[in-house]
């Protein structure tokens, strides 16, 4: 099973970065065959999408000379995407959010493989803040439309970039996740 995992912060080794290494290492433990990737979006060069739809008449690939065809190829290539991102503004970053609208090109494929989905969003607000609620509904709206299976939402509530390293619960948490993983491997 190939997973790729999407670190929507802009701050690479901040509280995402640590969720998303906390999940990999519960998968290492537990998920067997599992190939692993782990990618910062911050890192990508994207410009949003409008709409031209250009797409439709080029293969289903982003006409822009960004890296829209790299990381949508990435997606379409995985059977189970996990997203992290911190919460900016009762949603998810816009770096995420730039990711998540180019796929858009490829829906036609997209939409007939089954892939599997977990999302953890990282905000300061406790973790009974509506922002948790918004973006596991948007989440779940979206696998709807592809015909994916959203396998877990994790919300995790954290600050300062370095919060959550210290906080022994919450990394427990992150790190037992590999068991939805592995229910849906088949063990
Ligand atoms: C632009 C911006 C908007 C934010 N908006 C919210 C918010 O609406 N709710 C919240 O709980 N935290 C908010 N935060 C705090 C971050 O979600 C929080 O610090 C998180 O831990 C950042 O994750 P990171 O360390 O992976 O970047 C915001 C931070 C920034 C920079």
């Amino acid at each position: 099973m190939k997973i790729l995992l999407l670190n929507g912060s802009p701050r690479i080794n901040g509280n995402t970065g640590t969720a998303l290494n906390q999940i990999i290492k519960g998968i290492q433990f537990n998920v067997q065959e599992a190939q692993i990737e782990l990618f910062n979006v911050a890192d990508l060069e994207l410009r949003g999408c409008t709409n031209c739809d250009s797409c439709r008449k080029n293969d289903g690939n982003c006409v822009m000379t960004d890296d829209s065809f790299k990381i949508v190829q990435k997606i379409v290539d995985a059977d189970m995407i996990i997203l992290g991102t911190p919460v900016y503004y009762w949603g998810i970053s816009s770096q995420l959010k730039t990711v998540i609208d180019k796929l858009y090109s490829k829906e036609n494929q997209l939409r007939q493989q089954k892939k599997k989905f977990g999302v953890i969003a990282i905000g300061e607000a406790s973790l009974d803040d509506l922002e948790y609620k918004l973006i596991g509904s948007q989440f779940e709206c979206i696998c709807n439309y592809f015909g994916w299976s959203l396998i877990f939402n994790k919300s995790i509530c954290a600050f300062e970039a370095g919060d959550l390293t210290e906080d022994k619960i919450q990394l427990q948490e992150l790190e037992s996740l590999s068991v939805y993983i592995n229910r849906e491997n088949g063990f």
